[in-house]
């Protein structure tokens, strides 16, 4: 907002408030407010307070005037009319403040959570709407109106450098997690974003690719987890994405928010752009992106000048105005919250080592974990292992008080490091990070991830030597990315050659002397594993756990805990693979001058203009063949499937599997039973296959996901997964709607993609038709699409 705009808005109001007693925001009617606003002070209202430290002309939100230092941005108070400012702060792995303030010997700590791909991989509802209510709580007390996120953006590729924000390649598992997240956040009565609104895929170019893709995979794919979070939880507001789809902004776009957000799915809150998006403020505001973040001048003057040349109607403007008052109604700053800045960080440390304990999936274990008692002295390989990451970076990073790397963790749990290896490690990582200095000068470089040591090599005597001494090897790799940069395939996806021939040296010593070698994946995203998974005895996949992550693997190596994470997304043999890989920028070299937009084209001239593939815009030719679907429709071998991950002990699925039709849907029953030794949770999950007579369809769809509760050995429970009948349905774009094929399905009962149990078969007698809707976001262009 320019200071003019303030000013005159201030002058103005000055001016009415002299003349008359303003309505108050609360006590008068909502419209009476709205009619008591001037124009400015409306325009004002649109427009975030601005964003400390970047975007420079901020009138509301000065570095000293943020109402919470740290917090991503807030909202323009409007005092003669009752209007406070709200506040909102990033983001999915917790709230992200600042932890020091100046002038304040207090500190602000907030807890770093797992990253969404680890709450993601408990498939376990419950347990993510407890944390939800954690870490709403944080937002409550420390008064934060507004939480940015869950994300769930669909993982469509491997190297999407925001993934571990994300939730999964499905949108079913990405939907229930995202709505369980809203309900437990906003249970605290703060509100939540879903973000990023929609198909927001890749960071390259981000706010300025064009996501070209057909109606059907939109549908089905890429709008159907948001939709279900929207219908069955209610955000307070939703964060549209930076990217164009199909030819428009996200932002600007009124099929996207208008027909189908707020048309066919009935919602009813705030949406607001993600920060700085898009780059029509008044075909936002049609659009009905109600929130411009975080605020920049020229976004008010456009407006301003648009309503005045009546490009812009005053409808357009009062429905936004009407909606962002409606969510300052709703914050707790409006209603007065004595916010106390002591939330129980303790307690939530607790939520977080319990809660990450059951999303680390165990990938393989030959008699390995969990560790025997004899087990006491342990050699730990890899800088990660010193250096263990809680989280990604960028926005969805948190400012915490302490981070448990693997060395305290497994000190905690009371086992003994090999000390000429603890010492070895920490001295070259400590000279390693002197010379990878961040440079303090580059304001970016807080949100980028600093460079980590390479692995070393480690002498081939000490090696031996650690062979002899201790009786367990544990190697950690070590992943980490964020936002503006997608992942490389060398030396991230692929393991560089150090990290290669570590885990080869290590193996083959160790196995010469009849000892184990655990391998631990502290990473966010999809990594190769197909090359060298046969070597080690065991892989646990850690993600990235959050603060206490050392604490929590060291839980599962003792057998406190028994793993029961599966995967929400598909490891590929190779990346090329992956159905999306032609059409995702795996060679782009990034240009940090891009990172607030622009992208290549930024300083060409529109004729001059060669699109560059991947980039200005990415083509969707997998269509709805994304993750498992591809694989599965398509019979690639995959290193680890959709849903893949082992227990300590073994589950059996009953023969009296059945289906029944209840309630205008189908329930899938089906007994599981703890075989083994120990006790166990199972994610059981259920896949449908259809006709697909007269529509191309996947082999398979996840429709229903259940986990069980801690089964002892020899204890069986029923498990229930009900399906609505709706969601059975499949988007036809030919007639623009959501059609029930009629014919013979199968529901596939399983404990991953590649592991059914039990199958049970049912006929639809006759096609229905579902919901009609709106005939938009059609592509502007011919894209291929890939087809069964
Ligand atoms: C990110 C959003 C985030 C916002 C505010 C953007 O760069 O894409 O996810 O909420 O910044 O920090």
């Amino acid at each position: 907002m320019t200071k003019k705009l303030v000013l005159l808005s201030f002058v103005a109001g000055l001016f009415i408030s002299c003349n008359t007693k303003a309505p108050q925001l609360g006590k008068a009617p909502l419209d009476e407010v709205i009619k008591a606003m001037t124009l400015e002070e409306k325009v004002q209202l649109l427009i975030g307070g601005g964003m400390p430290g970047f975007s420079g002309d901020s009138t509301v939100v000065g570095e000293t005037r943020s109402l919470v230092p740290g917090a991503a941005g807030m909202t323009h108070s409007i005092p003669r009319l009752g209007i406070p400012s709200i506040v909102v702060a990033d983001g999915p792995a917790g709230l992200r403040i600042s932890s020091t303030r100046e002038n304040d010997s207090l500190t602000y700590y907030c807890t770093a959570f797992p990253v969404g791909t680890l709450l993601a991989s408990t498939w376990n509802t419950e347990l993510v709407e407890n944390v939800g209510k954690a870490m709403g709580n944080e937002v409550l007390e420390y008064g934060v109106d507004v939480l940015l996120g869950p994300a769930l953006n669909i993982q469509r590729n491997q190297l999407c450098g925001r993934n571990f924000e994300y939730y999964s390649e499905d949108p079913l598992i990405s939907g229930k997690i995202a709505a369980a997240m809203v309900r437990g956040v906003q249970s605290n009565g703060v509100g939540t974003s879903i973000k990023h609104f929609a198909a927001n895929n890749q960071e390259t170019n981000r706010m300025g690719n064009d996501v070209r893709i057909s109606t059907r995979a939109l549908r089905e794919i890429y709008l159907r987890g948001f939709e279900r979070a929207v219908k069955e939880a209610n955000p307070w507001t939703v964060m549209t994405s930076y990217n164009r789809i199909n030819g428009t902004y996200s932002s600007e776009n009124y099929e996207l928010l208008t027909d189908i957000l707020r048309g066919e799915w009935g919602y009813k809150g705030t949406v607001m752009t993600d920060w700085f998006g898009g780059k029509n403020p008044p075909a936002q505001v049609h659009a009905g992106n109600d929130l411009l973040m975080p605020g920049i001048a020229k976004q008010g003057d456009a407006i301003l000048a648009a309503a005045k040349d009546g490009s812009l109607s005053m409808d357009d403007i009062d429905q936004n105005v009407k909606r962002i008052l409606n969510l300052i109604l709703e914050s707790p700053r409006f209603k007065g919250y004595k916010y106390s800045n002591h939330p129980d960080l303790k307690a939530h440390a607790d939520i977080t080592r319990q809660s990450a304990a059951e999303g680390m999936v165990l990938l393989k274990n030959i008699k390995t974990l969990p560790l025997s008692e004899q087990v006491k002295k342990v050699a730990a390989f890899g800088v990660t292992s010193y250096e263990f990451i809680s989280g990604g970076t960028g926005s969805g990073d948190v400012n915490k008080a302490y981070n448990v790397s693997l060395k305290d963790g497994l000190t905690n749990a009371g086992y003994q490091l090999n000390s000429d290896l603890v010492g070895l490690y920490e001295n070259y990582i400590k000279a390693e990070n002197e010379k990878n200095k961040p440079d303090p000068k580059n304001r970016l470089a807080m949100f980028m991830p600093k460079v980590r040591p390479a692995e070393m090599i480690i002498d081939k005597s000490l090696l031996q030597k650690m062979a002899k001494e201790t009786d367990v090897a544990l190697i950690t790799l070590g992943r980490i990315s964020g936002e503006f940069l997608d992942r490389k395939i060398p030396n991230d996806f692929e393991l560089s050659d150090n990290e290669l021939k570590l885990i080869q040296a290590v193996c083959s010593t160790y196995h010469a002397a009849g000892k184990k070698v655990l391998v631990i994946l502290n990473i966010g995203g999809v990594i190769e594993t197909a090359s060298w998974k046969d070597l080690p005895d065991a892989i646990l996949l850690a993600w990235q756990a959050g603060q206490e992550g050392g604490n929590t693997v060291a839980d599962i190596l003792k057998g406190a805990v028994n793993p029961s994470g599966k995967l929400t997304m598909t490891f590929p043999v190779k990346y090329m693979d992956v159905a999306s890989s032609t059409n995702f920028p795996f060679d782009y070299q990034f240009n940090p001058q891009n990172a607030f937009g622009g992208g290549p084209l930024a300083n060409q001239t529109e004729e001059k203009k060669e699109l560059v593939r991947n980039v200005d815009y990415t083509n969707y030719e997998e269509d709805i063949y994304v993750g498992y679907r591809y694989f599965d429709s398509f019979k690639k071998n995959v290193s680890f499937p959709f849903g893949y991950g082992l227990s300590y002990t073994q589950f059996t699925y009953g023969k009296d599997a059945f289906v029944s039709t209840v309630n205008n849907g189908y329930t899938f029953n089906c007994t599981v039973k703890n075989t083994g030794n120990v006790a166990g949770k199972e994610v059981v999950e259920l896949y449908v296959s259809a006709p697909g007579k007269s529509m191309n369809k996947p082999a398979k769809e996840l429709k229903a996901f259940a986990k069980t509760k801690l089964l002892q050995p020899g204890e069986s429970q029923t498990m229930q997964l009900i399906v609505p009948q709706e969601d059975l349905a499949s988007y036809d774009e030919k007639d623009n709607q959501w059609v029930i094929e009629p014919g013979n399905y199968t529901g596939q009962i399983g404990s991953s993609s590649g592991d059914i149990r039990q199958s049970v078969s049912f006929n639809i007698p006759t096609e229905t038709v579902v919901e009609k809707t709106h005939n938009v976001l059609n592509p502007k262009v011919e894209i291929s699409k890939i087809v069964k």
